[in-house]
């Protein structure tokens, strides 16, 4: 072990002007005192040592000018995508946007037309939608299907809902939320459909460093006959929690797709922000390994802990994670409407949780709950759980 981060280690993070510990009383009603943030994905935990070490040496240096020279920002990706992932990387085809809900709007920007058709497989990462929204383009959602406490693509039912509008498919490797790591099957599958129904592919895959120690992610980039419309998103936030350096990877092998996004980012005056090019190129090491190694082996104790704890209690069931450190919990069989049970989640476990209708269809009767804390604070949040639909044991 190269790193000494004690996971256990619980780290105040109240009026640090943390979304996910200073919005929650706004957003959930759920007061940081006393309550505990379950919500938006980022973690409680210090990145690797390696991160903030780079940030000292800035901090030292004191002058904070322009980036310039990123060759070994670059090859330091090359190098993950390779050791991690399999996947070999040229550095000419990396861009670096202000992270991947900005990756996302700069596909739909690129790519599509007001009024044209984004098809996501729904319940789906939130953000998707709203910047597909925002843009004046339609959502077209093909909701996935629960097969053996899983969620399945469905692609007999969704020839039927497209009608021929649609420019680009976002899609989620690993998924958010539910955790699916797609076989290499299912990916050919996903190819099979965008082929035929002409659409560009974005495979966001920010999550592919978390997963289970059972799971084997596999690069959409790996496929045969995709790379004329693939885009490729990935990101060091999840991975080290550093989402607040706002930094994320597009990256396009074909050279035709290249040029077009190469000519959006250059229209919006996009840049990089040098904390996070700094920030990645540390994290991206074998420390960096050391240390996500070590982060996920926590986070899958974690996921065992609350998972064996919820599906305790009768009507509630935790999807099986294969990926990610975001619970997916189903109450439909509390039999509650969901304004009780979110009630019982916020106001009597005290615990804010995303709400599953906002991932799109299929993610109503859902809550999502963010993993990624101090193992006590599972432990308690699973007790509060438990007594807060105590009347269902
Ligand atoms: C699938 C997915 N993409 C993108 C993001 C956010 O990306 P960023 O913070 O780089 O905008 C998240 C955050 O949870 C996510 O789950």
């Amino acid at each position: 072990m190269t790193d000494s981060v004690n996971f256990d280690e619980i780290i105040d993070r109240k009026g640090t002007h943390s979304a996910k510990w200073d919005a929650m009383e706004p957003l959930y009603g759920v007061p940081a005192d006393g309550g505990i943030a379950m919500w938006v994905a980022d973690m409680d935990f210090r990145p690797p040592t390696c991160v903030q070490n780079k940030l000292q040496e800035m901090l030292d240096h004191g002058v904070y000018g322009y980036y310039a020279g990123d060759a070994s920002y670059r090859a330091a990706i090359c190098w993950w995508m390779k050791t991690r992932h399999n996947w070999e990387v040229d550095p000419a085809a990396i861009f670096t946007t202000h992270g991947l809900v900005n990756g996302t709007a700069m596909c739909v920007d690129t790519w599509t037309e007001p009024g044209d058709g984004v098809v996501l497989f729904t319940p789906v990462y939130h953000s998707f939608a709203k910047v597909i929204k925002a843009n004046n383009r339609r959502v077209v959602e093909c909701p996935m299907v629960v097969n053996n406490g899983r969620y399945e693509l469905d692609f007999d039912s969704y020839d039927d809902i497209l009608d021929g509008s649609e420019k680009l498919l976002v899609f989620c490797s690993p998924h958010n939320p539910g955790g699916r790591v797609w076989s290499r099957d299912e990916l050919e599958q996903v190819a099979d459909f965008a082929r035929k129904h002409d659409l560009i592919l974005v495979s966001d895959e920010i999550h592919h460093d978390i997963v289970m120690p059972d799971q084997t992610h596999t690069a959409f980039a790996l496929l045969d006959n995709i790379s004329d419309r693939l885009v490729m998103m990935t990101a060091t936030t999840k991975t080290f929690n550093i989402a607040g350096s706002h930094s994320g990877n597009v990256i396009i092998a074909d050279e035709k797709l290249r040029g077009e996004f190469e000519t959006r980012m250059a229209a919006l005056g996009l840049s990089a922000n040098s904390f996070g090019l700094h920030m990645a190129e540390a994290a991206y090491s074998p420390e960096g390994a050391a240390w996500v190694d070590e982060m996920v082996a926590y986070m899958d104790g974690n996921r065992k802990l609350f998972d064996a704890g919820i599906n305790s209690i009768p009507g509630l069931k935790s999807m099986n994670l294969e990926s990610t450190y975001l619970a997916w919990v189903s109450f439909e069989d509390t039999g509650m409407s969901p304004e009780e049970y979110t009630q019982r989640v916020e106001k009597t476990a005290r615990i804010a949780a995303n709400h599953g209708p906002t991932f799109g269809t299929g993610g109503e009767n859902y809550m999502r709950f963010n993993l990624a804390t101090p193992r006590a604070l599972v432990e308690e949040a699973v007790e509060r759980m438990k007594q807060a639909f105590g009347d269902l044991q």
